[in-house]
């Protein structure tokens, strides 16, 4: 029979590929999303790849009510939950709209999953590790004190994953752990959207080369790394959204070894911001107007993942090559600008 994946946050970028992954690989997927963040670009790119219309429902998680009418109307075996604000910087600025967001919409999703005794996972990142010098990171590598509400976020859900698992029976539950995501899928009808001026190095790369913006600020020079700018493990998209494919069917199958299960999702390959312009440059043939900039404030000098666990236990591993998701993120942002 048939599993159904409530996806909350479909409509965003990383939902968005997931949900895609998904469908393909046979399941029923109800997307579930307020728009606050985004708009129906993404929805429709979905609705365009898989050649139908996909089931969306538009609610608030932070609503408790709407929660459990959701969980009442479908028939749902897992949830993945996406739907939470991501920016580091606002988070410090504003923390109780982070926390009431954040955790009340998962507080209120893991209520509804106890009722129902189904699946959650839960999309952490590597921020929960924190500057580390034992590199790369596994999934037994110490987290570290978050630095930002954002990144305490992180860790609380995915302690409240843990500790609602070990409490309610019927409830299992996986943290995903993302290195940087970044690209789009090779159709160019969905990608990353982001509103206003952009935080994180790809968009604000693809958005400098369309002619947006005028200049990327390359934020330090001066790091202990080879080239002097920081390592990241930047992990594609699709790629990724395969991972959940991969631990979804690992829930509904019953093949957890433990009740909670955490992964690192990347590459195990580390590349500074200078070699990523570089690739993009090369690629894609376009010339990048870059400076260097000072830090910036919370930056980690390096983190990139060791994949092992995921490659043992989910069968997963990065494929695609940095050239194929350099080459897919410029041509959504050219897409995006008409070009
Ligand atoms: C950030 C968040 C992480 C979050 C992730 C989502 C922190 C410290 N980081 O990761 O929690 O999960 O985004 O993708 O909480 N850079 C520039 N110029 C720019 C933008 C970035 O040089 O305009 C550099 C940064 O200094 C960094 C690298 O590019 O070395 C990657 O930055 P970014 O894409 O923002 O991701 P992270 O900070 O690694």
């Amino acid at each position: 029979m048939k599993k159904t994946v409530l996806v909350s946050g479909g409509a965003g970028f990383i939902g968005s590929h997931v949900t895609v992954e998904l469908a393909q690989a046979g399941y029923d997927v109800v997307i579930a999303d307020n728009f606050s963040n985004c708009d129906e670009t993404n929805y429709k790119g979905v609705c365009a790849i898989l050649g139908r219309q996909m089931p969306l429902v538009r609610m608030d998680f932070c609503d408790a009510a709407a929660v459990e009418a959701l969980f009442a109307k479908y028939p749902i075996d897992a949830v993945i939950h996406f739907a939470a604000f991501k920016a580091v910087g606002e988070s410090v600025a504003e923390p109780l709209m982070y926390y009431r967001n954040n955790l009340l919409s998962f507080v209120n999703i893991l209520e509804a999953a106890r009722k129902k005794g189904c699946n959650v996972l839960f999309s952490s990142s590597a921020t929960v590790y924190g500057e580390t010098d034992q590199l790369p990171v596994t999934e037994a590598s110490p987290r570290q004190p978050a630095t930002s509400p954002y990144g305490n976020t992180k860790q609380m859900c995915e302690d409240i994953l843990r500790d609602s698992v070990k409490a309610y029976p019927g409830v299992r539950g996986i943290a995903l752990r993302y290195f940087n995501p970044i690209g789009a899928h090779p159709s160019a009808l969905i990608g990353e959207l982001p509103r206003g001026v952009p935080n994180n190095l790809v968009p604000f790369i693809t958005q400098t080369a369309v002619g947006k913006r005028e200049c990327l600020s390359v934020f330090g020079n001066d790091y202990p790394t080879p080239d002097g700018t920081c390592l990241r493990d930047y992990i594609d998209i699709v790629d990724l959204a395969k991972a959940h494919v991969c631990a979804v069917t690992r829930m509904c199958e019953g093949r957890m070894k433990e009740d909670y299960e955490i992964f690192n999702v990347g590459t195990g390959r580390p590349l500074s911001v200078l070699e990523l312009i570089n690739a993009f440059e090369r690629v894609n043939g376009v010339k990048l107007n870059w400076k260097f900039a000072p830090r910036r404030a919370g930056d980690v000098v390096a983190i990139w993942a060791d994949p092992t666990r995921a490659e043992q236990e989910l069968g997963w591993r990065a494929e695609r090559s940095i050239d194929e998701t350099v080459k897919a993120a410029w041509a959504w942002e050219k897409k995006l600008a008409g070009k």
